[in-house]
């Protein structure tokens, strides 16, 4: 079966691929499968805005499409920046901005409890939709800390690891990450939907 990725990133492509491995399913990424795709995503869920997206993609190419959406929630913040999360303090500001601003909202709470979320959909041309959550449960730092990863990663600290995501390896962070559990979760809810007969 080919199914599309609803995503230009590469990262996310190998990923999905690597979490697919072994079954016989091809995953096309955007441009192999010729698609171009300006989504608005102005759900106000994760899984919400992956479905935008996938469903785009699944109703151009009329093949399966998967897409997935992520971000940080925080307590103190009523969970923002929440879907936000990649425009979080608009256009002008970089992932150092955005970590910068997001400490200094919230500069004067003492609740740092924060989660990074991952939902993954998956939407077949029959109607069919699946879909996978995944979290990944931390503190917000005062300062950032560390060198790897990206995005909010500097400022997230993993008290059961005793450091922050950015002082993790790429390994050590797939295997405690939101996005990993997220595809995990969809590989098995994928391989039970594929034992069944669908017409797609
Ligand atoms: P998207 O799912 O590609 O739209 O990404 C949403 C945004 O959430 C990213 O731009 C990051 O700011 C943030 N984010 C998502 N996953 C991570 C992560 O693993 N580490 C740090 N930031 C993340």
């Amino acid at each position: 079966m080919k199914l599309v990725l609803a995503s230009n990133n590469k990262h996310k492509l190998s990923e999905f691929r690597e979490m697919l491995e072994r079954t016989d399913i091809a995953i096309l990424s955007q441009s192999e499968a010729g698609l171009e795709l300006e989504v608005e995503e102005n759900g106000t869920t994760f899984e919400q805005n992956a479905f935008l997206k996938a469903e785009a993609a699944c109703k151009a190419l009329g093949i399966p499409a998967m897409a997935d959406d992520s971000g940080l929630v925080t307590e103190a913040l009523n969970g923002e920046p929440g879907v936000y999360s990649a425009r979080y303090g608009g256009e002008g500001l970089n992932d150092e901005g955005r970590y910068r601003l997001l400490l200094r909202n919230m500069e004067n709470t003492g609740n740092r409890n924060a989660m990074f979320v991952s939902a993954i959909v998956c939407v077949f041309p029959n109607g069919d939709v699946l879909q996978a959550r995944g979290e990944c449960r931390g503190v917000i730092l005062r300062a950032p800390r560390g060198e790897n990863g990206f995005g909010y990663d500097p400022v997230f600290y993993i008290p059961e690891l005793g450091r922050s995501m950015a002082e993790l390896t790429m390994e050590e962070k797939n295997a405690i990450s939101h996005r990993g559990a997220a595809l995990v979760k969809f590989r098995k809810i994928f391989e039970e939907y594929l034992k069944e007969e669908h017409p797609c």
